[in-house]
């Protein structure tokens, strides 16, 4: 399969597209026969999770629903403060629902768990995480993370959805990028 140009802003590619649609094909049969037919609320967080959310619904063949929340976290720089705002919320009510949130990627998952206490208490039937990316820092923080794409190292990747100010969310691989790009 192809990529874009800018591949070539990458200098090492983590994940191909197959590696990533094999992996998501056997997440999406774990998922099916976690949940039968007790119908799924994918719950995607904004902007990342576009792409996993796509792909892994279509992976699943039970029926689902999809809904979307958009978050901002608080805090300097590029470390994750844990404090979150809602900039978009649910449109469905989850409420008796089995709810699976889907995630780019976890880094510290202090984001994570303040969404989680949030939308746990909504009461939910039940109420789990996946995420297609999951760096080590994330052991640090009790998240339990039902599904795991990729456990990654502790770099900065781009690629199926995961930008650098915005761009590189519509590359098909995932990858370091290149210190030119950034510096
Ligand atoms: P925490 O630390 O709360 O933050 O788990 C997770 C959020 O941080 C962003 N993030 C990344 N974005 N490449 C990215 O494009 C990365 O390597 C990366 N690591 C963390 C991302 O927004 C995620 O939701
Ligand atoms: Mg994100």
């Amino acid at each position: 399969m192809d990529d874009t140009d800018i591949i070539g802003d990458l200098t090492n590619v983590l994940y191909t597209p197959e590696d990533i649609a094999e992996r998501i094909a056997e997440l999406g049969a774990k998922i099916d026969a976690d949940y039968a037919d007790k119908g799924l609320v994918l719950v995607g967080v904004l902007n990342g999770a576009v792409m996993v959310m796509a792909d892994l619904s279509r992976a699943l063949r039970s029926h689902c629903t999809m809904d979307w929340m958009a978050i901002s976290s608080y805090g300097s720089g590029t470390q994750s403060s844990g404090v979150v705002r809602i900039l978009k919320d649910l449109n469905t009510d989850i409420s008796g629902k089995h709810v699976l949130v889907v995630e780019d990627i976890i880094d510290t998952g202090l984001t994570l768990s303040y969404l989680i206490s949030n939308l746990q208490s909504r009461d939910p039937a039940s109420l789990r995480i996946m995420t297609m990316f999951r760096k080590p820092e994330a052991a640090r923080n009790a998240v339990d993370v039902a599904y795991v794409g990729f456990d990654i190292p502790n770099e900065f990747v781009v690629g199926y959805g995961l930008d650098f100010d915005g761009r590189y969310r519509n590359l098909r691989s995932v990858g370091t990028l290149a210190p030119h790009i950034y510096s």
